[in-house]
Parts: structure tokens; C-alpha cells; sequence
């Protein structure tokens, strides 16, 4: 650790593609930003970087199945993902896009440099092709089993669960990931980036950090080295993505991980043009600065390998110091998965009504810096009341309250023993050893060693007995409530890279500006500061609240619901909605989901086709006044005709017809 120092911090950037969920935050972004506000606390000169990832198949598939442009998919899932982040307090100083044309510039630039220091060459590639979807089938638009560990659900360009990155040819059984056919193979031209050319340097790199990264990350990347690099094909044959610049190549795009974490650069570069220093990129990707990766375990080859080989490769930029490699954040027994509906999808996490520093807490905790962990909602509740509540909370709480009640609300004048020096000195201990954790990308250690600290408060406090002493001795509960008031600030400051709104409720308390490292142990908090609304900091969690958060969290949103268009007043007026009574039911012939009703609307007999058969028995609904679209288009059904549609409610497998609460005449107008 420098005395001082310049720090450049960067997340993966995430594909918009899909909402994150907490095994995004808890992988990537959580410990990005946790070290970022550290580094920012140690005094040293921090710029933390992030974007989004919107080119390559995965922005395209999914692009596809919904029947929209990837520009459209990533410019609407980009203000998803930017407003999450903002919502969860990750302090990103930019957070670019990879579609900008800026990057795309960067991106030509890297490469032509590449280019003509003589590391890129020519090559064929033996590549899928769908014919029933007529098209070249490059990364995820093909899935096989991997050759190396035989998962069966590999893509193109590597394997989700070995983690090895692949060649398509190299697949077994492939077969087209929209239309499932088993595709033919062409040989197409294509451009390589001559890893194996590189492999030398890259090598002496990778041995140099050995001390710095983690021991999974460094034996992964000599795993790679020692199987030997081979060229790696950076063109596809798709339009959406950064055009290739060169003669022949102009209806290619660069492959996605060639241009993505030449995103680090552009948004650093976005970065000083915003806070009109256009230059100042150069210090962090030109100089010595120190460069952080905050990346999943299934990014460790594009970071070890891939990336450092293009900066080798083009020579104008520095390497990474660390490449932080995080394992996987596993929920309640299981893998996190959005089909499944099993995990905490983030755009949820705003309506809970919980504050972001409740679940960065406990986030924190499962930040998997070693294995992966597990989401346990027993757990979060255990942590939340016995550590924040009854830990942090209680000691600052009761600290700024007595001050309040007991000595007119500022902090009173003392004079200290040896006992009371002791623990004001505590302060400084333990932000060095925080320091040091922190450094060293410990995080959960670090967080777990300010709680320590809190507790320490605590059992001064308990010892001081200051609701006694008040009565018999007053120096005495001074002296302790001085020291105490202290120790609340210094713990805000050493909490504050992990819960930056509590950090700020506790200076706002003691009327404080959060100061940094340097202040920590230093008393800081004068006699007569004054205590300005002492209030509790977290809420204690009950089971009633738990099961509510775990319905809401788990929901998962699909794309259409997340960007529902606004509607006008003219938009509904259109709709005829009208209270109908329902005649009689039967179910439809061949299928489980419909019935067949016949419906009374002011006289006039109607007949609906509706899917509620899971939800409700012919005979039931006989008799029911329902609401009813009036003057929806006549469709016909499984051979049945439906002149409209009946209103529900729709929760998971559940269906509730919406019903009229008063008795009114069938055909009244519902508005
Ligand atoms: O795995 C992913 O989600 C990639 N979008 C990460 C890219 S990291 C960087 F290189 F941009
Ligand atoms: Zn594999």
C-alpha cells in the first residue's frame, strides 16, 4: 500500500439483456463499490468505473425471442440497470455504454494498433450454419456439450461451467439455439488475435502477480497457459456490434469480448470529458495508476488472458494490478435462476421499502470471495436484528440519545482515564487492520472486524453504566458518553464503505461531515457538538416481514411488463368494459386452461372463451357478475368463438376474477 496513490476500479459490465439480480450486486458491483469508497476514504486519488456490455449474441438472442432491436433491448434495459445501481448506492463515477461512439472509435483504434504491431492474422474458421434459420450461427446462437467437461449446455464461445473458453467446431452435438436443428459447417475468413504469440509475456505477467491475486485466480490463469494458447478468432459475421476497419472485413463486427473490456477504457475516457479534464483518462490507462477488476468467476479467462493479451498485443496501456475473481451467490439451495423464478430480482428491491443498506449488508456478508455462498432468509433476519439492530444500531442509538436526554443534547466535557483512552484508541487500531483487509480485497473480514469495534462500544458502554453514574457521579458518565460519541463517528467512517446511508444518518446526528481514514481514533466529535435528532438507524425485522419480502422480491418481471407504454385517457376510453352475468360454464373440449361461458350483458346473450379452468370449477362461476371488454374483436378459440374477455387477476398459477362488490344490473358500464 502507497502512501499515495491513483486507483482505477472497474465492474464487469453487465449485458443488458435481462434485470440484475442480487448474484450480479453480490459478484461484481457490491465489492467494486465497497473498494472504490475505500480507496476514496484512504485519501488516494479513485475513479471507479462502469457500463454496460450491449453488443454480442447474448444482447442479440435475446433481442430476437422478443422481437425487437438489440438497440431498443439495450437502451431500455440500460436505464434499468443504471437506476438499480443508482438505487443500491454503487458509486460508479461513469457508467457507460458500449453502443456510444466514442467506444467504438476506442475500440478500432486498440485494434488497428494491434494490427500493425503484427499480432492479429488471418485464419479460417469452420463455423455452424442453421439452414432452416439461414444464418452463421457465432457464440450463443450455437450450444453443444463441451468437450472438456461434458455439460451439455455450452455455447459457442465457452463453456458456463468449466468456464473454458471454446471454438465452435470444438462443440459436440451442436445444434442451433433458436430452432434446435443440428447446423452444417462453413468455412468462413476470419481475423485472430495471436494469443499464442503472446503467451511468453503473458505468462511472466501472470507470474509476477502471483502474490497479488487470489490463489484461484492465478491457478486458473497458468491452468490456460499451461494447455497452451492458440490464436482466437475476434471477428463474427452479425451486423450488430463495432465494424471491423480493415479491407475485406467490412461486413464483420468485432467479437463482444474483444470490445467489451476496451469499455473500461471508453468510459474512463467518457469519464474526463464530463468533468471537462478530457486528458485525465491517460493518468489511469497511461501512467501508474493501479487497476482494479471487480469480475465473475466466468470471466477470470477474459480477464487473465484475453485482455491483458490485447493490451500486450497493442502496447499503449497499462496492465491490470488485481484481477478480483468472485465465485457464485447461490439462493436458499439452488442456483439463481429467472426461469425458475428462484432468487432476488433487483427491480424489486426500490418497492420493499427497506433501505439499500439493509441489503448491502447482508450482501456484504455473502460477497463469495472464495466459494460460492447462499442467500438464507432466516439468515438475513438473523443478521439484520442481532447485528445492525442490536450491534451497531443499539450502540449508537443509546449513545446519541443519552447525550440528548440527559446532558441538553451535546456532547458533554470530559475527563478521561486510562479506561476511557484505551477505547478512543481502539479507533485507530482498527482502521488500520480494516485498512489492510480492505486492501486485500477482504471485505467480509473487514466488515466483520468494524462490527467488533461496535461491540467493543457496546460493553464499554454496558461497563460505564452511565444511567447510574449520571445520578452518582456525572464525570463519570460523561467521560463515557464523550468517548462513546467518538466512537460513533469513527465507526461511521469505517462503516461507511459498506453502508454509506447509515454512515451519513450518524454524522447527520452528530452534526459531522463523514470525514476519512486519517480522522479515525483522532476525537474529532468536540464537547458541546450538538445531537440533532438521535433516531434509530435499522428497522428490527419480524417473519410477517420476511414472507413479505421474499413474495415481492422473487417476482419476476418479463420485459413487457418492465416497459409497459403509458396510456392515454383516450387510449382506455376506447374500452367498453361492462358488468356481465355469467350464465353458464363448461369446459372446453381438449384443453385443461379454458372455458366456455355464456354470458347476459344487458339483455343480450354473449359467448366467452376464458383460461380460468385452473383456477375456478365450471359450477362455481355460474351465477357470478364479472367484468367483461365489451367490444374486444371477435377471435375464435380451439374452434370456439369469444366475443371478449373476461377481467383477473393473475398471481403466478393463480386467477381471481375481478367481481362487482354492490349489486348492479349486467350491461352497467365499468369505468
Ligand atoms: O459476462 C458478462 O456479463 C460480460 N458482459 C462481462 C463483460 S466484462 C468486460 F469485459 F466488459
Ligand atoms: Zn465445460
Amino acid at each position: 500500500m502507497v502512501a499515495k496513490q491513483k486507483i482505477l476500479i472497474t465492474c464487469a459490465l453487465p449485458y443488458v439483456n435481462n434485470v440484475p439480480h442480487i448474484g450480479n450486486i453480490a459478484g461484481s458491483h457490491l465489492p467494486g463499490d465497497i473498494f472504490a469508497r475505500f480507496c476514496r476514504l484512504a485519501g488516494w486519488e479513485t475513479v471507479f468505473i462502469g457500463g454496460s456490455d450491449e453488443h454480442g449474441t447474448p444482447i442479440e438472442v435475446a433481442a430476437q425471442k422478443l422481437g425487437i432491436s438489440p438497440k431498443e433491448l439495450s437502451d431500455r434495459y440500460y436505464a434499468v440497470h443504471k437506476e438499480i445501481y443508482g438505487w443500491l448506492d454503487i458509486s460508479y463515477d461513469n457508467f457507460s455504454r458500449t453502443s456510444l461512439p466514442e467506444h467504438h472509435e476506442t475500440t478500432r483504434g486498440i485494434f488497428l494498433k494491434i494490427y500493425e504491431n503484427g499480432f492479429i492474422s488471418e485464419g479460417v474458421l469452420k463455423l455452424p450454419f442453421c439452414e432452416k434459420c439461414s444464418r452463421v450461427l457465432p457464440d450463443r446462437f450455437v450450444e453443444g456439450m463441451c468437450p472438456k467437461c461434458g455439460y451439455e449446455e455450452a455455447r459457442g464461445d465457452q463453456c458456463e461451467h468449466c468456464s473454458t473458453l471454446l471454438n465452435p467446431d470444438e462443440l459436440k452435438s451442436p445444434r442451433c439455439a433458436i430452432c434446435s436443428s443440428k447446423p452444417k459447417f462453413k468455412e468462413i475468413k476470419h481475423l485472430f488475435l495471436n494469443l499464442d504469440k503472446l503467451q511468453p509475456k503473458l505468462e511472466k505477467w501472470i507470474k509476477s502477480n502471483e502474490k497479488i491475486w487470489s490463489p484461484q485466480v492465478v491457478s486458473a490463469a497458468l491452468g490456460w497457459i499451461n494447455e497452451g494458447l492458440k490464436p482466437r478468432c475476434i471477428t463474427r459475421d452479425i451486423k450488430w456490434g463495432v465494424k471491423v476497419p480493415i479491407k475485406g472485413y467490412e461486413d464483420k463486427v468485432f467479437y463482444v469480448w474483444f470490445d467489451a473490456p476496451i469499455g473500461y477504457i471508453s468510459s474512463t475516457k467518457e469519464w474526463a470529458k464530463k468533468i471537462g479534464r478530457p486528458s485525465e483518462w491517460k493518468k489511469f490507462w497511461q501512467g501508474d495508476a493501479k487497476i482494479f477488476h471487480f469480475i465473475g468467476k466466468d470471466n477470470i479467462p477474459f480477464h487473465t488472458i484475453f485482455w491483458p493479451g490485447i493490451l500486450l498485443a497493442n502496447g499503449e496501456y497499462a496492465l491490470p494490478y488485481r484481477v478480483a475473481g468472485l465465485q457464485y451467490l447461490n439462493y436458499e439451495g439452488g442456483k439463481i435462476s429467472k426461469s425458475r423464478a428462484w432468487g432476488i430480482f433487483c427491480e424489486n428491491l426500490a418497492g420493499t421499502g427497506l433501505s439499500s443498506d439493509l441489503w448491502r449488508y447482508y450482501l456484504t456478508l455473502l460477497i463469495p470471495e472464495t466459494d460460492d455462498t447462499e442467500w438464507k432468509w432466516k439468515e438475513f433476519k438473523e443478521r439484520v436484528n442481532n447485528e445492525l439492530v442490536a450491534n451497531l444500531g443499539n450502540f449508537v442509538y443509546r449513545t446519541l440519545s443519552f447525550i440528548q436526554n440527559n446532558f441538553n443534547g451535546e456532547v458533554p466535557k470530559a475527563r478521561l482515564y486510562a479506561k476511557d483512552r484505551e477505547i478512543l484508541e481502539l479507533g485507530k487500531k482498527y482502521a488500520a487492520e480494516v485498512k489492510a483487509l480492505l486492501w486485500d480485497i477482504r471485505l467480509r473480514d473487514g466488515l466483520r472486524r468494524v462490527f467488533e469495534l461496535s461491540d467493543r462500544g457496546n460493553k464499554y458502554f454496558q461497563e460505564s453504566e452511565p444511567w447510574k453514574a449520571i445520578k452518582e457521579d456525572r464525570e463519570k458518565a460523561a467521560a463515557a458518553l464523550y468517548v462513546c460519541a467518538n466512537l460513533c463517528y469513527d465507526l461511521a467512517i469505517l462503516i461507511s464503505p459498506f453502508l454509506p446511508k447509515s454512515a451519513q444518518k450518524i454524522c447527520e446526528q452528530l452534526s459531522a461531515k463523514l470525514g476519512s481514514l486519517e480522522d479515525v481514533g483522532r476525537e474529532r466529535i468536540n464537547s458541546g457538538t450538538e445531537i440533532r435528532n438521535a433516531a434509530p438507524l435499522f428497522p428490527k425485522l419480524d417473519d410477517k416481514t420476511i414472507e413479505r419480502l421474499k413474495m415481492t422480491t422473487s417476482k419476476v418481471t418479463q420485459y413487457e411488463e418492465l416497459f409497459k407504454k403509458e396510456a392515454t385517457y383516450e387510449d382506455f376510453s376506447k374500452l367498453d368494459l361492462r358488468a356481465a352475468k355469467i350464465l353458464s360454464a363448461e369446459p372446453v373440449k381438449g384443453s385443461d386452461k379454458l372455458l366456455r361461458l355464456k354470458i347476459e350483458v344487458g339483455g343480450a346473450e354473449k359467448q366467452l372463451v376464458a383460461g380460468v379452468a385452473n383456477s375456478y370449477k365450471p359450477e362455481e362461476l355460474v351465477g357470478k357478475t364479472i367484468v367483461i371488454v365489451n367490444n374486444l374483436k371477435p377471435a375464435v378459440i380451439r374452434g370456439e368463438k369469444s366475443e371478449g374477455m373476461l377481467l383477473a387477476a393473475e398471481d403466478g398459477e393463480t386467477i381471481s376474477l375481478v367481481t362487482l362488490d354492490r349489486e348492479v344490473r349486467s350491461g352497467s358500464r365499468v369505468r
